[in-house]
Parts: structure tokens; C-alpha cells; sequence
């Protein structure tokens, strides 16, 4: 009796540590990019300005209750991917063959993939901590919308736009490694 109930604990045990693990799965940075934060960029610059009524003053009241439900949303599902690769066993860049640079619109020179894991492993503690930084900037970003803050708001999705380009020209741009001539092409966002 004793014997069969601390087996159902160990059982109850192991799959609460599994739930954890899974809860934890991180998505390869490719599909935070492409999946999660390039959508949510463009969520928050568009609310940013529809924002604005027509006397050219932030008012909350212009979104619906439902687009700051979505935006709050939105927002805390890249907090929660941002997190989750920060705190990732391994950090996956893409999954294997995947072409990166295709969401880029200005096509400028980027990074290959082999690029971007050696920009990654030279620095690894450092890409950590950007993500750390980037889940904190969308996580104000959700409070601010959740609190339905007009002023808040903006403020926290520009603060959320501008903080694409420090990661970037650290992990992705390859000024070093990719074709000399693409050098200082578009190198600025
Ligand atoms: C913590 C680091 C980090 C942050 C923050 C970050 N990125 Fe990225 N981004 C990367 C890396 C690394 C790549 C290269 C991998 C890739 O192409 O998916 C990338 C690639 C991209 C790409 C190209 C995707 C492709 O392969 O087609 C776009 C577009 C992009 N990011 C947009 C954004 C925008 C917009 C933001 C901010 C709202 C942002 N990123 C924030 C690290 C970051």
C-alpha cells in the first residue's frame, strides 16, 4: 500500500517535471522573429498611431476594449518567448536549412545562420541578456496596455521598437564575415 502510493507520488512527481519542461521549450530565434515579435512589431506601431484622435491628441478611448486585450496579449507572448530563450539549456538560432534574412524588406546583406551562431557563441551570457532586456521592454508595453495608458502605451512600443537594433548589430548584422562589398549597406536598424 505504502509502496503503490509512493509510486503514484514519484508519477505525479516526474509528470509535474515534465509540464515544467515543456512549459520552458524556448522557440528558435528564427521563430520568435518571424512568428511572434516581427507581427508584434508591426501591432504596436500601427496601434501607436490609430491612437491618436482627431484633434491630434492621444486618447485611449480611440482603440477598441478588444484591440487592447490583443496588443496585451500580444505583448506577453513576446515577453514569454523573449524569457524563454534567455533562459534556454541550448540557444537555437533556426532549425536546420532554414534561409535566414527573407523577412528582411530592405534585403540588405545579413548574416547565414553558420554567422549568426558564432556571433551568438562568442557572446553567449551577452544574447541572454539582451533577451532579458527585450522581454522587460515588452513586458511594459503589456502593462501599459492592460492599463489601457494612451501615453504608456506609445511610449513603451517605441522604447519596444528601438530595442531591435542594439541585439541587432551585435547578432545578426556580420560586418566582419559576410561580403566585404555589402559592408555599411543599410547597417543602421
Ligand atoms: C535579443 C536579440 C534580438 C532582438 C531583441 C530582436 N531581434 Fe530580430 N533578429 C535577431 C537575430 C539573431 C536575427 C537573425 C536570425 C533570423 O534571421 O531569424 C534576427 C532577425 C530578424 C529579422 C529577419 C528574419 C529573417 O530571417 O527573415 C527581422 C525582420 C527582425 N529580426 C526584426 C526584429 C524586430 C522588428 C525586432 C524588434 C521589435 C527584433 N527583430 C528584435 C535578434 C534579435
Amino acid at each position: 500500500m505504502h509502496k503503490s502510493l509512493f509510486a503514484l507520488a514519484l508519477v505525479a512527481a516526474l509528470t509535474a517535471c515534465n509540464a515544467t519542461d515543456e512549459d520552458i521549450q524556448a522557440p528558435t530565434v528564427h521563430e520568435a522573429m518571424t512568428e511572434v515579435i516581427i507581427p508584434a512589431s508591426e501591432d504596436f506601431q500601427g496601434a501607436a498611431l490609430d491612437i491618436y484622435d482627431e484633434d491630434g491628441e492621444l486618447n485611449s478611448s480611440e482603440l477598441t476594449n478588444d484591440r487592447w486585450v490583443a496588443l496585451a496579449k500580444v505583448a506577453s507572448d513576446v515577453e514569454q518567448a523573449s524569457a524563454a530563450i534567455a533562459e534556454a539549456d541550448v540557444i537555437e538560432v533556426a532549425d536546420e536549412g532554414v534561409v535566414l534574412g527573407s523577412n528582411d524588406q530592405t534585403a540588405r546583406q545579413v548574416a547565414t545562420l553558420e554567422d549568426v551562431r558564432s556571433f551568438i557563441a562568442s557572446d553567449e551570457e551577452g544574447f541572454r541578456q539582451e533577451w532579458r532586456t527585450f522581454a522587460a521592454a515588452a513586458q511594459a508595453v503589456s502593462v501599459a496596455a492592460e492599463a489601457r495608458e494612451a501615453a504608456g502605451f506609445e511610449e513603451a512600443a517605441l522604447a519596444f521598437n528601438e530595442a531591435c537594433t542594439t541585439c541587432h548589430d551585435r547578432f545578426w548584422y556580420a560586418p566582419e564575415t559576410s561580403d566585404p562589398a555589402a559592408q555599411g549597406v543599410g547597417a543602421n536598424d
